[in-house]
């Protein structure tokens, strides 16, 4: 039988191996009472959908420089924007961003919703960023899925049925596991996990806070793991 993976140790990890990315407050900051820029963490999201970390980093720096709030985003010619985003590709992400900022602006005040409907209503706002900005911006314990966490979620419970179709089955396991105190730092560990330790190839087992529950890593090959439709 399997102990049941808890999020406590993964959560001990993070406060040790968590990365400092610019958008995030660390969780030293965050126990001092520090809380995100919701602008900051929906910024981070829709650029970071498909495009790496590394290359996130100076575009976040860029629009956040010309931009300091949501309101100046929205109050910013389209094409400015368009010109900023130019090299993160997907431009259908901007004229979104630009759309959603609009929506802020005018009517919510500049502010954003603080619940995973509200955000989910706003224009460009899928499934993944409304629970992303939910957990990490306001603390909701939304289930946040990325690919990052599809790997770590099929490995710990060895997953035997392919994406997409496992998709919902993997969110009601993150769901049963987000802890009410720390969700937002959760999904964030959960997606540090997967890009540093769970990794697709040759995954580093040993430094793994889930190592002790992990279903693939004791009856079979991690890097089975997920598996995917055959195409
Ligand atoms: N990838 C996408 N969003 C992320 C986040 N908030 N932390 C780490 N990696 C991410």
């Amino acid at each position: 039988i399997q102990k049941k993976p808890a999020a406590a140790p993964l959560l001990a990890w993070y406060d040790r191996h968590h990365r400092d990315l610019p958008w995030r407050i660390s969780p030293a900051m965050a126990a001092r009472g520090v809380t995100p820029d919701p602008y900051h963490i929906w910024l981070s999201e829709v650029m970071l959908q498909q495009t790496t970390v590394a290359a996130v980093k100076a575009y976040f720096a860029k629009f956040v420089g010309l931009w300091p709030t949501v309101g100046d985003l929205a109050a910013a010619p389209s094409e400015d924007v368009m010109v900023a985003w130019a090299g993160l590709g997907y431009y259908a992400r901007a004229r979104n961003l630009k759309k959603c900022a609009e929506a802020v602006a005018s009517v919510y005040g500049g502010r954003f919703p603080d619940t995973e409907e509200g955000l989910k209503a706003l224009p460009g706002i899928g499934d993944y960023t409304a629970a992303a900005v939910a957990a990490i911006a306001f603390n909701r314990p939304a289930a946040v899925m990325d690919g990052n966490v599809e790997r770590v979620i099929s490995r710990l419970f060895a997953i035997d049925a392919p994406l997409p179709g496992s998709k919902p089955q993997m969110k009601t396991r993150v769901a049963a596991m987000t802890p009410q105190d720390r969700p937002g730092d959760f999904a964030q560990a959960m997606m540090d996990l997967g890009a540093t330790i769970c990794t697709p190839k040759r995954p580093a087992c040993a430094l793994c806070p889930f190592n002790d529950v992990c279903i693939a890593l004791a009856t079979d090959d991690p890097e089975r793991f997920p598996v995917k439709a055959a195409k």
